[in-house]
């Protein structure tokens, strides 16, 4: 699928928002497309504060298999052709659902992680927050000061980033065009971005419930497509 030319100019405001899928090409599963995470797992297990809690070994043994698979992954062409389009554009805002750092390490600068990061480790007793990408071997983690420690990533029913959706609104209004890339489009609140935009250039290998009233539906993965978009 070829991606249509001269959609992005110099001038242009860009605004992005990206799931699991554009992490694919990186060797990292998606949550409901083959293979994905909740094909084999149920989600309620082990992405809500109750599968948490009533079992957070299990749900920890999950998250550190998850991050040392992202620590082996690299960013692929599609995380690289957004971060060289945020310094070809007048205005680029990243958001993403992934919470593995592949647009970071990618060199993506404006990015709203509406989902947390999974880096990122909370104390429940007393809230500090830190990034440790060490491989943590006595699960569940503890704090120093003795609360047990919890991923720092957004779980079902769980309220997102302070100022993360307000942030990511402003940018999809203000933007020309909006790249959906690589996700199932299924979760709310972020999905809901998808109907703010005027313009919309989708990049997914399947169809989604935006794809009709996409501008440009581009059929194919985002490794693929992205970097076709960058300016000409
Ligand atoms: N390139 C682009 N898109 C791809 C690729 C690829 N190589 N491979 C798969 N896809 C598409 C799939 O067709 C699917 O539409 O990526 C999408 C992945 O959808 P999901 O697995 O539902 O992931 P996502 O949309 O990011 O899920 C949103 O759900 O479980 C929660 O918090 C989790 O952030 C996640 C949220």
């Amino acid at each position: 699928m070829q991606a249509p030319t001269g959609l992005l100019k110099p001038s242009s405001k860009v605004a992005v928002l990206t799931g699991a899928g554009v992490s694919a090409e990186s060797g990292i599963p998606t949550f409901r497309s083959n293979g994905g995470y909740w094909n084999q797992h149920r989600f309620e297990d082990l992405a809500t504060p109750e599968g948490f809690f009533s079992d957070p070994k299990f749900v920890w043994i999950w998250y550190e298999e998850r991050r040392r698979a992202i620590a082996a992954a690299r960013p692929n062409a599609g995380h690289e052709a957004l971060a060289e389009m945020e310094k070809r554009v007048a205005a680029f805002t990243l958001i993403t659902q992934n919470v593995d750092g592949l647009h970071d390490l990618a060199g993506s600068k404006n990015v709203i992680k509406l989902h947390g990061d999974i880096w990122t480790l909370r104390c429940l007793k007393c809230g500090r927050e830190r990034v440790d990408r060490s491989e943590l071997n006595d699960l569940p983690p503890f704090c120093a000061c003795g609360g047990m420690l919890r991923p720092g990533v957004v779980w079902f029913g769980e309220m997102l980033p302070e100022g993360a959706m307000e942030r990511a609104t402003a940018a999809v209004r203000a933007a020309d065009v909006l790249i959906v890339a690589g996700t199932s489009a299924q979760v709310y609140p972020a999905a809901g971005l998808i109907t703010m935009a005027r313009t919309v250039i989708e990049i997914n290998p399947e169809a989604t419930a935006f794809s009709d009233d996409a501008t440009y539906s581009l059929r194919g993965t985002s490794a693929e497509i992205l970097p076709q978009l960058l300016l000409d």
